[in-house]
């Protein structure tokens, strides 16, 4: 069994995709194990992608991440990294798997819907950032 961190990112919350999302995801047999509804800080936001600080995109990313509540869980499955990020699609909408949660429903590749890890040091590192143990 694996795990990885999965975002329902705000864009989808407001259109009511939570249910759709989280139900691709169990059809798959990718279980959400741990979950939250929260509304990023900006401080949250910039550490999270703390990597791409200085891309043009960055500052847009932060204003959309704080926009709104978004849904952050631990998936557990088999292979849970790679296949999350298959059901996921890739970054750019237009260019994601037909049958994809981006190619279904983001509208471009900043509102894309959902976030995954995408490595086990990424997942390692996500899932200590919102679960941490105290
Ligand atoms: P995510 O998988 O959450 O990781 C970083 C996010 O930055 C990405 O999804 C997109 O929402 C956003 N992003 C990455 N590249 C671009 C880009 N070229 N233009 C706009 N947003 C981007």
């Amino acid at each position: 069994m694996e795990q990885t961190l999965s975002i329902i990112k705000p864009d989808a919350v407001q259109k009511h995709l939570i249910g759709e999302i989280v139900g691709r995801f169990e059809q798959s047999g990718l279980y959400p194990v741990q979950i939250k509804m929260i509304t990023f800080s900006v401080a949250q936001a910039e550490a999270f992608y703390a990597e791409h600080l200085g891309r043009e995109f960055y500052q847009p990313l932060i204003d959309f991440m704080t926009s709104g509540p978004s849904v952050v869980m631990v998936l557990e499955g088999n292979d849970a990294i790679k296949r999350n990020r298959q059901l996921m699609g890739v970054t750019n909408p237009d260019l994601a798997e037909p049958g994809t949660i981006r190619a279904d429903y983001a509208e471009s590749t900043r509102l894309n819907c959902v976030h995954g890890s995408d490595s086990a040091a990424s997942a390692e590192r996500e899932i200590q950032f919102f679960f941490a143990k105290h």
